[in-house]
């Protein structure tokens, strides 16, 4: 370790201020844990990165109940159902009479600024724009993270425990050596071309579209910006898209006999979403353990991402605070087959409304009317429904 080098000692470190790493200190830090928390990323750079924008009643009241900001019940929008579209014909799932649940229409960008807002206030240590970290001696009982500021310091962070909450591309699960950790891999071969727009609501509440052009999703913002999405090719150059040609390809997957018509106006954003599943198998290595997109990938279509890396976060945070209040392991070597249990339950439900709402090019006949007949049988079914509906809103936490 080279001299210049500053140790700082804690309890617990993580790496990554996303939504994930913050709640966690944020909730460590109420129950007298002291962490500190390392982002590659700067504020701005989160604060503009869009990602889905709907939380489980459960992801809500975490955020309100732990006095991170009540600002989700007042900027964000209940919502009590979706559209499932399909042959042109919107069938509606009443979340409260079938599962007696909502959901809130909050960005995930808007819990990121609530959460860092927090933890300012609470005088929580976050430190953005680092680099060069590493995480070491994950088998000791001293593991650690090193990394350095924005004015060339070098850190060594000495905890008992490092959290990996650096998201799908972070560098912790590969700190676990290939033969101890499992990868559960599948690639999609279609992405999401996503837009903000200014304009009014299409409509009362999100519209999941699956028609013969492709899936779309008319999702919202709030009264003056809308969020869409239609299926694409992996490969597709956002930049290659006029206004005029995206409207019409999302208007094609949205027409139906009842006339149906999005409301237009200027796009002021335009990206390609990758489409993917992964799952690390344990979520933990030594004392590191995996939060959220660190150890976990789902596809957008039922936005369950954030809400499992929250859920997530919940069963990590009791079992910290099991082994700090009582000086036992039980929950902390139970928190790996506890999280993955409900990131199995949203693995095959991401996938399953990702097969069931997009179409492939090579698609056969039989293949195009099987999912017609699947749509069918869930639209038309109480069961059906009530399984989406409990799975979307999400499952009670135990
Ligand atoms: C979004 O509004 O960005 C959004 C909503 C629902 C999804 C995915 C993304 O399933």
């Amino acid at each position: 370790m080279p001299a210049a080098t500053q140790v700082i000692k804690t309890q617990v470190g993580i790496v990554g201020g996303g939504p994930a790493g913050l709640m966690l200190s944020h909730l460590l830090s109420r129950a007298g844990i002291a962490s500190i928390v390392i982002e590659k990323r700067d504020h701005e750079t989160i604060r503009h990165t869009h990602r889905a924008g709907i939380l489980e009643a459960g992801s809500v009241k975490m955020l309100t109940e732990s006095g991170v900001d009540g600002r989700v019940l007042t900027e964000g929008h209940r919502h009590d159902g979706i559209d499932l579209r399909f042959n042109g014909t919107s069938h509606r799932l009443d979340f409260q009479d079938l599962v007696g649940e909502s959901v809130w229409l909050y960005a995930q960008n808007e819990v990121f600024v609530d959460l860092a807002a927090a933890r300012k206030r609470d005088g929580g240590d976050v430190r953005f724009s680092v680099t060069d970290t590493e995480v070491l001696d994950l088998e000791t009982d001293v593991p650690k993270m090193r990394f350095t500021d924005p004015a060339g310091q070098r850190f060594e962070v000495q905890a008992d425990f490092i959290v990996g909450a650096d998201g799908s591309q972070g560098m912790c699960k590969r700190a676990i050596p290939a033969e101890k950790r499992s990868d559960h891999f599948i690639a999609y071969p279609f992405a999401w071309f996503g837009i903000l727009v200014e304009a009014p609501p299409s409509a009362p509440e999100l519209i999941y579209a699956n028609s013969e052009h492709g899936f779309a999703l008319i999702s919202q913002r709030n009264d003056h910006v809308q969020r869409m999405y239609f299926q694409c090719d992996p490969g597709e150059d956002a930049a290659a898209w006029s206004d005029e040609a995206i409207w019409a390809e999302l208007q094609r997957r949205v027409d139906g006999p009842d006339g149906f018509t999005l409301k237009r106006g200027p796009i002021f954003e335009k990206m390609v979403l990758p489409f993917r599943s992964y799952v690390c198998e344990p979520l933990r290595h030594g004392n590191m353990f995996l939060a959220g997109d660190a150890g976990h990938t789902v596809p957008p279509t039922g936005a369950k991402g954030l809400n499992l890396a929250l859920a997530d976060v919940r069963v990590l945070f009791e079992a910290l605070g099991q082994f700090y209040a009582t000086g036992s392991p039980e929950l902390l070597d139970g928190y790996s087959d506890t999280a993955l249990e409900r990131v199995w339950k949203a693995q095959n439900f991401s996938f399953w409304m990702t097969t069931m709402l997009h179409s492939r090019e090579d698609q056969t006949s039989f293949e195009r009317k099987r999912i017609l007949g699947e749509l069918a049988g869930v639209a038309s079914s109480r069961y059906g429904q009530q399984y989406l509906a409990e799975a979307y809103t999400g499952w009670p936490h135990s």
